[in-house]
């Protein structure tokens, strides 16, 4: 290592000032169409030189990737590890693992376990190591937060991350969900009330405990919103929530995001989904697809943040 890396493991308790830092870094970045610079000009030799490995011990689509082409565009040389493929197979330690990359001289390391905590424990095990949570059982995933904070501030025109007088509603599987404990500690952070809302099996009462209002209905959730966030069913979460939902049919029709309910809802309101999406569950395609989603630039927003987050643990 050059310097010793800073780490996030999560929103709560980490400095809102830092948080917004990145914010504001995420939004001078470019978002990349197909067929641009992969690297924007300016930003292509900020990690030349350092190492990023990333560690998925429970399976990724948008958010390896974007770490990978975060990593990428800053200069950095990322490398990635997979249960299968590593020596974890063989009965290694997760922290034994890390010390190894440790030795080897990489700077960051970017990490997802089904396990709450893990990404806290590798960076104890590894002093100096940057240790980046990219999501943790039910306990948080940071980046996804900073992602969708950036995307409501652009779509509703809040890009000094002020977010006082937003209503956010979070519908779904509220209890299982790190991305809905991330976004509670951060959107109420920058200013916004949250409401989280689901069945009462899903989203139980001591969730208000991180300062969110609970709610039961969806009618009364979707009452005076600017932002709707939809969350998947964790089926792969469902000890304590089993028998919560009879089936998808009867959860659709009670707190699904249908045409029809989204239909009713005012001209300026967002809707957005972290994925993966279980369409015509907990969303109606023609919802996910339509002109209130913001669920792609979601996506596209997770690399720039993902590149300032980068940034932010790596040249502090
Ligand atoms: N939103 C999210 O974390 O998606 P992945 O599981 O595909 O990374």
């Amino acid at each position: 290592m050059v310097d010793g890396g800073r780490s996030l493991l999560g929103i709560r308790g980490e400095s809102l000032a830092w948080l917004r830092g990145i914010l504001e870094r995420a939004l001078d970045l470019p978002m990349l169409q197909t067929g641009e610079m992969p690297v924007p000009p300016g930003a292509g030799s900020v990690l030349t030189g350092r190492t990023i490995a990333t560690l998925f011990f429970e399976d990724s689509t948008r958010t390896r990737t974007s770490f990978t082409l975060a990593g990428r565009r800053l200069g950095a040389e990322v490398v990635d590890l997979s249960t299968g493929s590593s020596s974890l197979s063989k009965g290694e330690t997760v922290v034994d693992t890390a010390r190894t990359l440790a030795a080897m001289g990489v700077d960051a390391m970017v990490v997802r376990s089904s396990l709450a905590g893990t990404p806290g424990v590798i960076a104890r095990s590894v002093p100096g190591v940057a240790v980046i949570n990219a999501g943790d059982g039910r306990h948080e995933h940071p980046t996804q937060a900073l992602g969708d904070a950036l995307t409501i501030a652009e779509a509703l025109g809040r890009e000094s991350f002020d977010f006082s007088g937003l209503r956010v509603a979070i519908v779904g599987d509220v209890g299982a969900s790190r991305v809905a404990r991330s976004n509670v500690a951060l959107l109420t952070g920058l200013g916004a009330s949250v409401v989280c809302a689901g069945p009462p099996g899903l989203v139980p009462r001591t969730l208000e405990g991180l300062g969110c209002e609970v709610c039961w209905s969806m009618d009364e959730a979707l009452d005076g919103v600017d932002v709707v966030m939809m969350l998947r069913i964790q089926f792969e979460r469902q000890a304590s929530g089993r028998g919560a939902i009879a089936s998808a049919r009867a959860y659709r029709g009670g707190y699904g995001l249908t045409a029809d309910r989204a239909g009713g809802l005012g001209d300026s309101v967002v809707v957005m989904h972290p994925g993966p999406v279980n369409r015509g569950v907990e969303i109606d395609a023609a919802v996910a697809d339509g002109e209130r989603s913001l669920i792609l630039r979601q996506v596209g927003n997770g690399v720039r943040v993902r590149m300032a987050v980068l940034e932010a643990c790596l040249e502090h």
